[in-house]
């Protein structure tokens, strides 16, 4: 990668995500690596995880190298200590840093103080490495991103911002419906357009889930209530209440076309019960795909 830290998926130009999904691809196949023989990795968690941070762990000590996990009391990042000195302090003891933290500026502090390569595990504004997982997964399920479409039903969070970055970098095709007022922000709507033009992939806004699913090859949700949002519940569960993906909804697609969630789910909310067992979900072979990805990422940062 040109960039030295991944923040948000635009530090990956389509030529770099080409590689990283090829190298995933490799290493789903061949899992063992010597990337990062004799390499610290620092994993520092201010939310909780599940996927993100057992994929990294394993990620590291597969590619031979050696992680450490800091939770957010553990670091008191820019409370007990500034985000500055930390990433000079850490610089000087790991080889990378991944972070998952409330707020985008802590990435970009911490990178600009740090002389080792930054990696974005979730922020409140992207989650890119969710989004070149899911990317793996819709290029091995369709044999690339020729006339795919994704459907994404709900809020227009972190991981709808990076999906529909990282699908119009690639050239497929996307489209968004949300309640009014919780889709993509106006700005990165901007940049989306602009990459969907170089790309030739089109992008559209609608609140109408029936209008979005329609040629849809993939339909993908994630939570109303996105970590650090659990104050804004009750609204959020009234607003969203039309756009739960569900068997209905579903059986408006064709017979190839997939589901998908980055998970954690809530039945009832952004799914129906069950969902994740739909013969067209393919939840967990998105979750796995983290592993694979994220060794692309690590092994390609690191060089
Ligand atoms: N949008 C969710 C993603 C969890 C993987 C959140 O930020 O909580």
């Amino acid at each position: 990668m040109k960039s030295k830290h991944l923040l948000s998926i635009t530090d990956v130009s389509p030529e770099e995500i080409a590689d990283l999904i090829k190298s995933g691809l490799y290493f789903k196949e061949s899992p063992f690596g010597s990337d990062l023989i004799g390499k610290s990795a620092a994993l520092i968690f201010e939310k909780p995880s599940l996927r993100t941070k057992v994929s990294f762990d394993v990620a590291v000590n597969q590619l031979g190298g050696h992680s450490i996990y800091l939770s957010k009391d553990e670091i008191g990042l820019g409370t007990r200590e500034p985000i500055s000195d930390v990433a000079r302090v850490l610089s000087r003891l790991v080889d990378i840093i991944i972070l998952r933290t409330f707020s985008q500026d802590n990435l970009r502090d911490l990178s600009e103080y740090s002389s080792v390569p930054v990696i974005n595990a979730l922020s409140d504004q992207e989650h890119p490495c969710q989004a070149l997982a899911d990317l793996l997964t819709i290029y091995e399920k369709f044999s690339g991103f020729k006339n795919v479409k994704i459907a994404y039903i709900g809020d227009g969070n972190n991981v709808a911002v990076s999906l529909a970055l990282a699908a119009a970098t690639v050239g497929v095709d996307f489209v968004i419906a949300s309640p009014p007022g919780y889709s993509i922000s106006r700005n990165v709507a901007e940049e989306i357009n602009k990459r969907s033009l170089q790309s030739n992939a089109s992008f559209s806004i609608t609140s109408d889930p029936l209008e979005a699913i329609s040629g849809a090859n993939v339909v993908y949700t994630d939570v109303w209530i996105s970590m650090g949002q659990e104050q804004e519940s009750n609204d959020r569960l009234k607003k969203f209440s039309g756009f739960q993906v569900n068997e209905s909804l579903l059986s408006n697609t064709d017979s190839s076309t997939i589901f998908m969630h980055p998970l954690p789910a809530h039945n009832e909310q952004e799914i129906s019960k069950g969902l994740l067992e739909h013969p067209k979900s393919v939840v967990f072979d998105q979750a796995e795909n983290r592993l694979h990805i994220q060794k692309a990422i690590l092994a390609n940062i690191i060089h």
